[in-house]
């Protein structure tokens, strides 16, 4: 048996065990496992280092309108070239539906986009923003069934929020389909009336943006979103969960048995609404949401990843420049916070900030991170055990990592087309030196070696996670 390509010497890490043996690829899957596995065309030398199933970054914004004047930063890319970079193998960004727009047209346009474009593998979710009979009765289910599994709802944002009733009638057809809900959980109206007061006090810069939407604005919403999911009995992602108070609602719905999952995101753990003090316009560099807290806030986060409350870790990537009238400095937005395009980047900074952060500082184990990172994205969004595992069978999508690497992160490190990372200075120990995806490197050595299209769109099945528990009320 010759293989393709052995990997050999390293230390595989994946989910569940941790061992010390060889990988041998063949026709760009995992086709054995163990020492001495014989010749290949070509063998790697991971003496030393870790071999990991790929990043798989579930939550990632690439290309989308955002509107007027205002131009996202990546595409898919320089966006998959930099997830390609931080040691991720596949993202998930969003197709996202315009009010009054075809579901089918919209998915038609993102793969225009995205097809022939990207250095890793892709797949969609969409973000339903026009609930008409047409969307929820027809192109939803069918879209379902064609390998889009998984859907984002806003219950905030001016043209995407959706009215409780609305919600309720998505989730009944996610319900129907077996397909996830994911939420964006933040009370619109409380942050429109905070807004307001702020502005009118004269309060405008971008370090209002935290205090237009404090941490109730996002416990409210939470509990809101996982009461409607009781009532449907559908189950529900919360998203990019900033804080303990939300945390806390998830956990208690755990605790009830409901299938509420949650996620949370690097800025949650690393940076602070402190971080955007005296900055002034600066401070649009931070502008997210929700928005980082606190410090007893970060460390409610890691007792979330720890504790399994948060089953995902994500990027939250939604990339705008920031010295450019069409990222953050927009003309409108130099005028109040309201109009900063809100979102940060962090695809090539995500996994080496886990790493650290927790494998480095005993916070999380190496399994505990290879679960967080990739193998729970997998199993949610209805990839596994094709993707997020190494295992004879799955795709050779596989980062090694040097344990050791100490890296400064800094804007010319970065392969995102953003002009500069709200990561900046954070000293990290532990980098991603080259990316295989489907048993070819895109990255090798810090060097890319891939070519775009080199990354395919996965079609994906329904998550084993998303079937309703039986207890619902019709
Ligand atoms: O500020 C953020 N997170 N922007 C991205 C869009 C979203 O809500 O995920
Ligand atoms: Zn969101
Ligand atoms: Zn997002
Ligand atoms: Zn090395």
């Amino acid at each position: 048996m010759t293989f393709d390509t052995i990997i050999r010497g390293g230390t595989i890490a994946t989910a569940a065990d941790t061992v010390k043996c060889d990988v041998g690829i063949q026709g760009g899957k995992i086709t054995a496992l163990g020492a001495n596995l014989g010749e290949a065309r070509e063998i790697v030398d991971a003496t030393g280092h870790l071999v990991l199933p790929g990043g798989i970054d579930s939550h990632v914004h690439f290309a989308q309108p955002s509107g007027p004047g205002i131009v996202m930063a990546d595409d898919f890319e320089s966006g998959t070239r930099s997830a390609a970079f931080g040691g991720n193998t596949m993202v998930l960004p969003f197709a996202v539906q315009q009010k009054g727009e075809s579901l089918r047209q919209v998915v038609k346009d993102y793969h225009a986009k995205a097809d022939g474009n990207c250095y890793v593998d892709v797949s969609f979710h969409l973000v339903i923003v026009d609930t008409s009979e047409r969307v929820l009765g027809q192109e939803l289910p069918a879209l379902v069934n064609d390998g889009y599994t998984s859907f984002k709802v806003f219950m905030t944002y001016e043209g995407m929020a959706l009215s409780d009733m609305e919600m309720l009638n998505v989730m009944a057809v996610a319900r129907e389909t077996g397909a996830l809900v994911m939420v964006h959980a933040e009370n619109y109206d409380a942050i429109r009336f905070l807004t307001d007061r702020l502005e009118r006090a004269g309060k405008t810069a971008p370090f209002f943006h935290g205090p237009s939407r404090p941490i109730p604005i996002e416990r409210e919403a939470t509990h809101r979103a996982i009461s409607l999911a009781e009532l449907v009995d559908v189950p529900v992602m919360i998203v990019h969960v900033s804080n303990g108070e939300a945390m806390e609602e998830i956990r208690r719905a755990q605790q009830k048995g409901l299938k509420v999952y949650g996620e949370t995101c690097p800025q949650y753990l690393v940076l602070t609404e402190q971080d955007l003090e005296g900055l002034n316009m600066e401070g649009a560099k931070y502008v997210c949401s929700p928005p980082p807290r606190d410090k007893k806030s970060q460390s409610e986060c890691w007792k979330g990843l720890q504790q399994g409350v948060f089953s995902v870790f994500s990027s939250d990537h939604c990339p705008f420049r920031y010295d450019d009238p069409q990222g953050k400095l927009t003309p409108k937005g130099r005028t109040s916070f309201r109009w900063v395009p809100n979102g940060i980047p962090g695809v090539e900074t995500r996994l080496p900030i886990l790493f650290s952060e927790g494998v480095k500082k005993g916070r999380i184990s190496l399994n505990e991170f290879v679960a967080l990172s990739s193998t729970n994205h997998a199993k949610t969004y209805g990839l596994y055990p094709k993707k997020g595992t190494i295992a004879v069978g799955a795709d050779a999508d596989i980062a090694i990592w040097d344990p050791d690497r100490s890296v400064t992160i800094s804007q010319s490190l970065m392969h995102h087309n953003v002009d500069y990372t709200p990561y900046e200075g954070i000293e990290v120990t532990g980098w991603p030196v080259s990316t295989m995806v489907r048993g070819r490197f895109v990255v090798r050595d810090g060097k890319l070696t891939g070519a775009k299209g080199d990354g395919e769109y996965v079609s994906r099945d329904k998550s084993p996670l998303a079937t309703p528990s039986g207890t619902g009320m019709f």
